[in-house]
């Protein structure tokens, strides 16, 4: 039995999201509730428990790390731990460590994950007007994500945008946004908004389908296919006219499951093999029994095996949520 993870579909697992963290600075409509109890620290897996996890995905032949949260640069240690995980890059078991954040507070640590062999960050930003970013963010500032972006570049970090497409909100933006990012070097990528949690907010009239706003985009621009990437759910074109990249993230409007590549760990130690179902094991329950390498690898082998063929979300007014843990618990 080699090291790769293989699922009951055929499907190499060779990604793993991270989920450092279920809080955040900012509390975005179609993410969070507006009142969120967090979780309790007892059962937040530590730093070294986070680290002996991630290794554990690695010599099961992971190649790409991703930490995210709740937003992963508000977890204290953070920049430790991602220090302490560059390891596998520089061992060549990891071809990437890479993050996707908020933004808010990435002008201070830029140079420092730049320095620990971060190459990229993605980061959230769905507005440039900052009335809308304060009321889709609940509070939020966008100056600070701006300076954000700046400092990312500054370090030598590429910077990927990745915006939620909202009806009423952002759609007419779009358009402005993406030759905004395109001007700077950065790539773009829309997203459907995926009924994950309960929200205030009714997801059926904020969903807009990418199939629509890229019918719209090809009204005034040229947009050439790229090849399918590496296993990724983006679908990328370049825009002609900006020379930019932008993808487009389509769950509901096209489903693309049957290349998926990943799963995700809770920052509870959860093992969650897809995005939009319940299936999952227990890793933190392996780790505090006393288990080592030989046992997550088997937790592990056991919850990849069992990953579903894909999700079923549906953005009806009468669908409940497909899964009712929110987007920040699970890192997206
Ligand atoms: P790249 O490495 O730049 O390709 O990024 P990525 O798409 O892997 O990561 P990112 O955090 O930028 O993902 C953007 C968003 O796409 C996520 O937050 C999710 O909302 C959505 N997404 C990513 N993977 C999946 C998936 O497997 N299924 C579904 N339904 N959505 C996904
Ligand atoms: N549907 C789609 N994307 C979401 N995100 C958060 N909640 C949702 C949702 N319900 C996005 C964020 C961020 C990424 C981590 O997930 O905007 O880009
Ligand atoms: Fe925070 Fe990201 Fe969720 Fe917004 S989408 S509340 S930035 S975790």
């Amino acid at each position: 039995q080699g090291p790769a993870l293989v699922d009951g579909f055929g499907r190499g697992v060779t990604y793993l999201r991270l989920s450092v963290t279920d809080r955040c600075d900012l509390r975005c409509v179609y993410c969070m509730a507006e009142h969120m109890t967090f979780l309790p620290k007892a059962q937040v897996l530590t730093l070294e428990e986070l680290d002996r996890i991630a290794s554990a995905f690695v010599a099961l032949g992971v190649r790409k790390l991703r930490l995210t949260g709740g937003e992963p640069l508000v977890r204290k240690g953070v920049m430790e731990l991602i220090e302490a995980l560059s390891r596998h890059l520089a061992s060549g078991a990891l071809s990437e460590l890479t993050l996707t954040t908020n933004g808010t507070q990435l002008a201070g640590f830029a140079p420092r994950l730049a320095a620990a062999g971060v190459r990229r960050v993605n980061v959230s930003l769905d507005t440039l007007k900052p009335d809308l970013f304060r009321r889709l963010t609940r509070g939020g500032d966008l100056s600070k994500v701006l300076a954000g972006i700046e400092a990312a570049q500054a370090a030598g970090l590429s910077v990927k945008i990745n915006a939620v497409a909202l009806k009423d909100d952002n759609a007419a933006e779009l358009p402005e946004l993406i030759a905004w990012a395109h001007g700077r070097g950065c790539d773009v990528t829309l997203i459907e908004t995926m009924p994950m949690g309960e929200v205030e907010a009714d997801r059926t009239d904020q969903f807009l389908s990418l199939r629509d706003v890229r019918r719209e985009l090809e009204s005034y621009w040229r947009l050439e296919d790229l090849p399918l990437d590496t296993g990724g759910p983006a679908r990328y074109v370049r825009v002609a006219e900006t020379g930019g990249r932008l993808g487009f993230i389509t769950p509901l409007s096209h489903n693309f499951c049957e290349g998926c590549n990943r799963v995700r760990l809770t920052c509870t130690g959860t093992l969650h093999t897809c995005l939009g179902q319940d299936d999952s094991a227990d890793l933190r329950a392996v780790l505090r029994a006393g288990g080592g390498e030989a046992e997550l690898i088997a937790a592990i082998r056991g919850a990849v095996d069992a990953k579903p063929r894909g999700h079923d979300f549906q953005i009806a007014r009468a669908a409940a949520p497909a899964v009712a843990r929110h987007m920040s618990t699970t890192g997206g």
